[in-house]
């Protein structure tokens, strides 16, 4: 601290000691403490009493607080890239209620020693730093104010203490994204009764059930326990969490039926319980109308996807890959105004695709490879022009493609191999300036290539098709063609060999004209034998 500054400080102290209520000044000198343990960083260059007299204007101090309103209340340092450890002068500030040192890079233990003697804190975020070590035992001196303790994003270790049961007044405790491991304290975090938001997520945990007492827990909404070693089955006992807005236990072990509450809540906006082991069948009826997102992909779900989804007004993301199920997609989703993505491959759906399916909402990628499907594409599926993906490979498709897919100016990859598609490509797809990929090998596709293609296409299959014409004489981002087995002919263009990105290159099974020296032409692989 330079000569000036000190003088100043001194002036302030000066000032305090001698008039009757200057909390506000041992304010200021706190903040100092603390911008001088962290290292004076440049951050905080803000946090000067010479160019900035007023500690209440610096950057993240919030006063409010004592009778002139000048105590300070809140101290927020997110994203500053501070390092060090927690100041041990923070308690010093007797009126702080909000500190948020969340996404720096502090260090050290749980820093209970300096924070016990907040005793009006009421908000801890330290989330996103590299905080290590086992939570102590007695977490529970923190203030009783306590409403918010956010952990997560660091590497504490060790098991959850019993302490955190202590905490009465918690509305939110995120201690996901840990090292967490054995038991947590499931008895004493079901006493919370206020507790709103849990996390758990994201801790290598011991193998458990989902803890039953948790049912108690009535006004949680957010309930992220993914990915921490869950076993058992979803309780039907949650019927009683009718406020949960995020339902979410990815990545588990869980096994059996997804419980009918599931489908009822009418809170419920986000539903995530893909990538378990999880079977049965979805009921009929399903009445949590404000789902927005729902994923229960890559589990054991049988019979049909419920026809009721269609009341799902708000359902943008429809997620159900990687099961076994069957029967057609419903008719209903089609009308749904917000879909915008829809995954329901690997299963074994059959029928068309619904009718107006995109006609309705910005659809933005469809994609039902593998499994049984069949007739036309609608013509609907860009009416939107969001369409970006579409991956239907591996059905029965059949018919031609909608003209109109050509006017998709967002379409990125097109990917239909493994169809019955039939008919004339539409030229117009070739030239679309997002396009990367097109694989619609092994179709019944006739029609010709362009001399030009879109600059940013990098792979075409097209193999075992009946294009015929010539080949492209521009396509500046070309790394792999494959074109075997149609009817292409007349010479490889010259200019093909200085595609500069093109590394594959396979033609036979058409009918070339001309010689080539193969090593030469171009390409780590080339095959264009006649
Ligand atoms: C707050 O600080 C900024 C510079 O950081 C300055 O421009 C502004 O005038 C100050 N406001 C008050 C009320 O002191
Ligand atoms: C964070 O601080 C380190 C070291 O002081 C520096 O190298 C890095 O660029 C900083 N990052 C940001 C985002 O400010
Ligand atoms: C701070 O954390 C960021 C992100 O984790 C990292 O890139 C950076 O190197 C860290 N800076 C220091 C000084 O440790
Ligand atoms: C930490 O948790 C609190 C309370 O749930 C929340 O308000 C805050 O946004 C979280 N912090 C971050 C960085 O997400
Ligand atoms: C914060 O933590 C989350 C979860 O570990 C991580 O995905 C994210 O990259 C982190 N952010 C920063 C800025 O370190
Ligand atoms: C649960 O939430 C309601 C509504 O916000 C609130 O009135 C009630 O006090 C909360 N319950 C507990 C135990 O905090
Ligand atoms: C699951 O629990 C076992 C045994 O405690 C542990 O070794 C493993 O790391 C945990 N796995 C995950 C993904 O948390
Ligand atoms: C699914 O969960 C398992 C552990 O249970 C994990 O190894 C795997 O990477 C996860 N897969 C996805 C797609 O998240
Ligand atoms: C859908 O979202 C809107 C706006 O976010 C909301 O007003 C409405 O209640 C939600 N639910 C249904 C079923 O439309
Ligand atoms: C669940 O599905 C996976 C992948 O489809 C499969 O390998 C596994 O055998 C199935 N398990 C049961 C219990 O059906
Ligand atoms: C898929 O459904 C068809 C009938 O549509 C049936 O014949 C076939 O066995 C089913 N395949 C699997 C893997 O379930
Ligand atoms: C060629 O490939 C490189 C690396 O994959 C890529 O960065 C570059 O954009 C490509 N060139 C063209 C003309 O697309």
């Amino acid at each position: 601290m330079s000569t000036t500054h000190l003088i100043v400080l001194l002036g302030f102290l000066l000032l305090a000691g001698t008039s009757s209520s200057q909390p506000t000044s041992g304010d200021l000198a706190t903040l100092l403490a603390m911008k001088k343990q962290w290292g004076n960083p440049m951050q905080l260059a803000s946090w000067d009493p010479v160019s900035n007299a007023d500690h209440c204007n610096w950057t993240g101090v919030v006063c409010g607080g004592g009778e002139d309103r000048r105590a300070v209340t809140g101290v927020s340092l997110s994203k500053l890239n501070i390092t060090g450890q927690v100041p041990e002068s923070v308690c010093d500030l007797p009126s702080l209620t909000r500190f948020d040192l969340s996404y720096n890079n502090l260090t050290g233990s749980f820093p209970g020693v300096p924070l016990y003697a907040c005793s009006h804190l009421r908000f801890l975020d330290l989330s996103n730093n590299s905080f290590h070590g086992v939570l102590p035992d007695d977490i529970s001196r923190l203030s009783p104010a306590m409403e918010h303790l956010n952990l997560s994003s660091n590497h504490f270790w060790g098991t959850v203490p019993a302490a955190v049961g202590g905490l009465q007044a918690l509305r939110s405790l995120r201690l996901d994204t840990n090292q967490f491991t054995g038991y947590y304290p499931t008895a004493e975090i079901s006493m919370l009764a206020g507790i709103e938001q849990l996390t758990l997520a994201l801790n290598p945990f011991a193998p458990a059930p989902a803890p039953p007492e948790f049912a108690k827990l009535t006004n949680l909404s957010y309930l992220w326990m993914s990915n921490m070693n869950m076993t058992g089955s979803i309780p039907k006992a949650y019927s009683s969490l009718e406020n949960l807005m995020l339902f979410a236990m990815y990545g588990n072990k869980l096994t059996g039926e997804i419980p009918a509450w599931v489908w009822q809540h009418r809170k419920l906006q986000l539903l995530y319980l893909y990538n378990n082991t999880l079977t049965g069948k979805l009921p009929r009826k399903i009445t949590s109308v404000n789902l927005i997102e729902l994923d229960v992909s890559s589990n054991n779900l049988t019979g049909e996807i419920p026809d009721d989804f269609g009341s799902l007004k708000n359902l943008s993301i429809l997620f159900m890959y990687s099961n076994q199920l069957t029967g057609t997609i419903p008719a209903s989703i089609a009308r749904l105004p917000n879909l915008r993505d829809i995954r329901l491959f690997e299963n074994n759906l059959s029928g068309e695709i619904p009718r107006e399916l995109g006609k309705h909402s910005p659809l933005g990628n469809l994609d039902v490879c593998n499994n049984n499907l069949s007739g036309p594409l609608p013509d609907s599926l860009c009416a939107n022009g969001k369409l970006y993906e579409i991956v239907i490979f591996k059905n029965h498709f059949s018919g031609m493609l909608p003209e109109n897919l050509g006017d998709c100016v967002l379409l990125k990859n097109i990917i239909l191999s493994y169809n019955r598609f039939s008919g004339e490509f539409p030229a117009k797809i070739w030239s679309l300036p997002r396009l990367t990929t097109v694989t619609i090998d092994y179709n019944g596709f006739t029609g010709t290539l362009p001399a030009k293609l879109s600059e940013n296409i990098s792979l075409i299959g097209i193999e075992n098709n009946k294009f015929s014409g010539t080949f492209p004489t521009s396509a500046t981002g070309l790394s792999v063609f494959k074109a075997e087995n149609n009817m292409i002919s007349g010479e490889l263009p010259a200019e093909m060999s200085k595609f500069p990105n093109l590394t594959e290159l396979a033609m036979s099974g058409n009918q070339l004209t001309g010689s080539y020296q193969h090593q030469s032409f171009c390409c780590r692989s080339l095959s264009i034998s006649t």
